[in-house]
Order: C-alpha cells, then structure tokens, then sequence
C-alpha cells in the first residue's frame, strides 16, 4: 500500500468485489514504483521469493522438483513485474502473469527488456481469468491477488477451472493469525488488537467514504473450505521461519515479532480427478 495521506483514514467495514478492485488497482498503480524501488533488489529480477522472510522457491521447492517444473504452464496471480514468473522461466518452464495494475506491468516489461528474460504478461483480475479451461498445469501466487479480492470463493474456482486435472494451486498470503496483530514490526506489533475470526475487511477510505486500499481476511479454516469447495486437495501449508540473520523489515514483518509467530503462510493444493 502507498504511504497514507491524511485524508486517508484506515477502518474496518464490508466493501464489494467492485470497490476492492477499483480501490487496489489505483492503489497500486500509485505504489508500483516505490514497491519495486523498495524490494526489488531483495526479490531479484530472475528470483522467486516467497515472502518477506526471503525463502526462495528452489530452497522451498513448493512447486515440485525442478526438473519437473520445465516444460510446464504456468500461470502467476498477481504477478507484480514477473519476478517469480521469470525465475520459473529461466528453469525451462512456460510462465505467464497476470495483475491488475498496469503500473506494475510495465516495470515487468522493464525487467524483461533488461534481463532478455520475457514473461507474457496480461492486465486482469484474479476472478475472472481470461484463459480457457484446462489449460495450466500449476497457478500459483507469491502474495499477489488473493488477499486483494471480496469474491475469494469466485477466484478459487476460477483457478479450478483454469487448471488441468491433477493441476497444483500454491499460494503465498500473510499468515492469517497476523491479522489480530498491528500491523507494525515493533513492539506495538506484538499485541492482539482484534479477533482472528473477524473477518471484516482492512480499509483505506476517504474522507466522502470511498475505499483507496483493501485487504480480506481469511481464516485458515476458511482457505481450506475454498479449496475443497473448488475441487482442491491440500497436500501442504508451510509456514516458514524468520531466518537467523535477517533484519530486514518489509511493513509489518520482522525480525522480533518473525521469531515469535508466523507471517507468512504457502498452501499447496492439487486439483482432484
Ligand atoms: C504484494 S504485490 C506482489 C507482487 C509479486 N507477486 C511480488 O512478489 O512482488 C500484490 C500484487 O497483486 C496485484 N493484485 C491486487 N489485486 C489483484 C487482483 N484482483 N487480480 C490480480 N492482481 C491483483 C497488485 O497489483 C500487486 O501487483
């Protein structure tokens, strides 16, 4: 999210599928360029992280083995400027990303032009894929849509729909016990300040009520019911440590409060039949 603005007042209250998108497409339209200023050189142009404890996906191997990766189709949800898609790609698979943000689009055709690495990209929204069915062996998201939309349920079937049989689906998103916690690295981070079952949206508003930045939250039990209610098996929910020598902050994750509880949480789900 961008630095808020005072005429910007966070709340929590209900918000449509309609108003998350309109909100966080202008949101990071507005953020891409700090974002990538701010993290890219710790995601890596040619690199898959994860999340902010900096676990990559070829120490992870969430996806599978390597060798089994080339030659797959892929598609990325929310795929900021490719980074993870590139990094796939550079091990002989076929990946292709997808993000609301046409800011964020253009720093990954940056990054392609650069590395002579291309992800074909589109500008879309995670609910409403405009790919044919059966047609990815694995979708993934390495904190991208999922947090983002109202519709989760419409998003997970959009991917059930997407994937072919026997495909994987394998997310990262901030883990959800952190949403009782503030969202702040430092000591104040360390106190429960509202329910995990509350799943009242996170809103940026402003000062006439109109959303400027959205999060949802989800229950792991609710990620679960998504997911069997797509077709989904869960093979995996990994929840990886804060490293030993890492003191990087990114917004609300850290080295005090990364020791104590997770931030990050990574499903893996195959699709049944
Ligand atoms: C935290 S960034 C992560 C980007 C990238 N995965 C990375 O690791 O840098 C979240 C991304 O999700 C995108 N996003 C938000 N809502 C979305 C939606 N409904 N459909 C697709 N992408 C969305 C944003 O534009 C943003 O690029």
């Amino acid at each position: 999210m961008t630095t808020v603005p005072d005429s910007v007042h966070p709340v929590r209250r209900p918000v449509s599928e309609e108003d998350s998108r309109r909100a966080n497409r202008l949101d990071w339209d507005l953020y891409a360029d700090e974002y990538q200023r701010t993290h890219g050189d710790f995601l890596g142009d040619v690199g898959f992280v994860w999340g902010p404890e900096g676990h990559q996906e070829a120490e992870l191997g969430v996806l599978g083995e390597r060798e089994a990766l080339r030659g797959s189709v892929v598609l990325e949800l929310g795929s900021g400027a490719g980074q993870c898609s590139r990094w796939l790609r550079s091990q002989g698979a076929a990946a292709f990303g997808l993000d609301l943000s046409e800011r964020q689009l253009q720093h990954s055709r940056r990054i392609d032009e650069a590395t002579g690495i291309t992800v074909p990209s589109v500008c879309g929204t995670a609910t409403a894929l405009p790919f044919a069915s059966d047609t990815f062996d694995i979708v993934f998201s390495s904190f991208g849509a999922l947090q983002f939309v109202a519709e989760a349920q419409v998003m997970v079937d959009e991917v059930a729909r997407v994937l072919r049989p026997g495909g994987t689906f394998a997310f990262s998103v901030t883990h959800p016990v952190r949403w009782s916690m503030p969202d702040d690295a430092g000591p104040e981070g360390l106190r429960i300040t509202s329910s995990y079952w509350d799943r009242t949206p996170y809103v940026e508003e402003e000062d006439d009520g109109t959303p400027r930045y959205v999060e949802h939250h989800r229950t792991l039990g609710d990620w679960v019911a998504h997911l069997h209610a797509a077709g989904f098996v869960l093979r995996a929910l990994h929840e990886p440590q804060w490293p030993e020598g890492l003191d990087r902050v990114w917004g609300g994750w850290g080295p005090l409060r990364g020791r104590l509880v997770p931030g990050t949480a990574i499903f893996v789900a195959d699709l049944s039949g």
